[in-house]
């Protein structure tokens, strides 16, 4: 059995909550306790999740011997200091995305748990859905002859408090971070290859984040993809990929459910895979086969591949001339 722990209580923790007690302690995994800044609040999300032990700091939580593993989702800004906690208290890490808000910081500590012999994985979930392995499945056997060009697009508004912490660049907000790190995962596990040359300015925010960006860039062999990311505008999380022999649809490439395989000739095949619960189930079994077989990394979603996306936010924004805030 895998004991979690939960480090801060906001929006994307409910949706992993929600998504452990879905898959039942048949499948091995327990939520054993929650944090919170406050005690109240942590005993408020304890009670809606039925779980056991509420905290009112991060440091109870980290302290509990009955916490195997804890995901972490607090800001942006915070995940390198959190992270670093939890190993130091000897517990394996799940982190949201993005993992650091720079790429130095995302390898060092890769090596620190490495070298702990503890276990650290960026929630970046849609690695491990089934319908993005069997897309990368069908562009390997040439379904859509050889691959040209990628778009992916991914909007939304942004309101009220959910608006300010997005944007904010004390907390290492914007649009880039918070939801272009998807369209970056897509190209990157479409394409295979990291991203090149590319162009684009962002449109910012009175924060001084980025709420618009679209960019187009370089991948290997040719490949271009056009990515579009925004937290002020509502738009589909649409991506599709053309090759010289048809395109590989996706209506919602980060609910990836669906696909469809377009070929030139008209033909069409449609891919269906509904996720058991929430999506995020496939990135929890991926934490428990790794632990459970003394992995300190998966292999599905390496540390080499995280510190490759932080590399190219980084590159980005260096591009762009925007700094956080919370940058040394
Ligand atoms: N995987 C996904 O689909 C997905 C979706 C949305 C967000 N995310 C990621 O998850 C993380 C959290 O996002 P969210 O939408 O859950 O945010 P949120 O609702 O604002 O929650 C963030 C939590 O962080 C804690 N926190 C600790 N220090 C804080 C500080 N100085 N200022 C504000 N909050 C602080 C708070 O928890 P307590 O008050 O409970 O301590 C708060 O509830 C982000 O890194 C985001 O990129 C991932």
């Amino acid at each position: 059995m895998l004991h979690w722990g939960l480090l801060a209580t906001g929006v994307i923790a409910r949706k992993f909550a929600a998504t452990v007690n879905a898959m039942g302690q048949a499948e091995q995994n327990v939520l054993v306790a929650c944090a919170a800044r406050e005690q109240t609040r942590a005993q408020a999300f304890a009670d809606e999740f039925s779980i056991p032990t509420a905290y009112g700091s991060y440091e109870q939580l980290v302290n509990d011997p009955a916490v195997d593993i804890v995901y972490i989702s607090s800001p942006n800004n915070l995940h390198a200091e959190h992270i670093r906690l939890c190993l130091a208290h000897g517990k394996h890490v799940l982190c949201e995305k993005p993992f650091t808000f720079i790429a130095k910081d995302a390898a060092e500590l890769y090596a620190l748990a490495a070298e702990k012999g503890l276990f650290l994985m960026e929630a970046l979930w849609t690695y491990h859905l089934p319908l993005i392995q069997k897309a990368q499945q069908l562009l390997a056997e040439g379904a859509i002859g050889q691959v040209q060009h990628l778009r992916a697009d991914y909007g939304f508004i942004a309101t009220g408090a959910r608006r300010v912490r997005k944007f904010r660049s004390e907390l290492a907000g914007g649009a880039l971070l918070d939801i272009g790190i998807y369209n970056l995962a897509f190209a990157r596990q479409m394409l295979g290859s990291h991203l090149g040359n590319f162009t684009g300015q962002p449109k910012l925010s009175e924060f001084g984040t980025d709420w618009f960006s679209h960019i187009t860039g370089e991948y290997a062999g040719g490949i271009t993809a056009a990515m579009t990311a925004c937290i002020g505008l509502q738009m589909p999380v649409q991506g599709v990929v053309y090759g010289t022999e048809g395109q590989l649809f996706f209506p919602n490439y980060q609910q990836a459910q669906k696909m469809v395989l377009i070929k030139n000739n008209g033909e069409e095949e449609v891919f269906e895979m509904p996720f058991d619960h929430t999506g995020f189930e496939y990135q929890v079994r991926e934490c428990a086969r790794c632990i459970a077989q003394g992995l300190t990394a998966s292999p599905v979603y390496p540390p080499q591949t995280s510190i490759a996306h932080m590399d190219e936010l980084d590159r980005i924004r260096a591009a762009w001339g925007m700094k956080f805030a919370c940058e040394a």
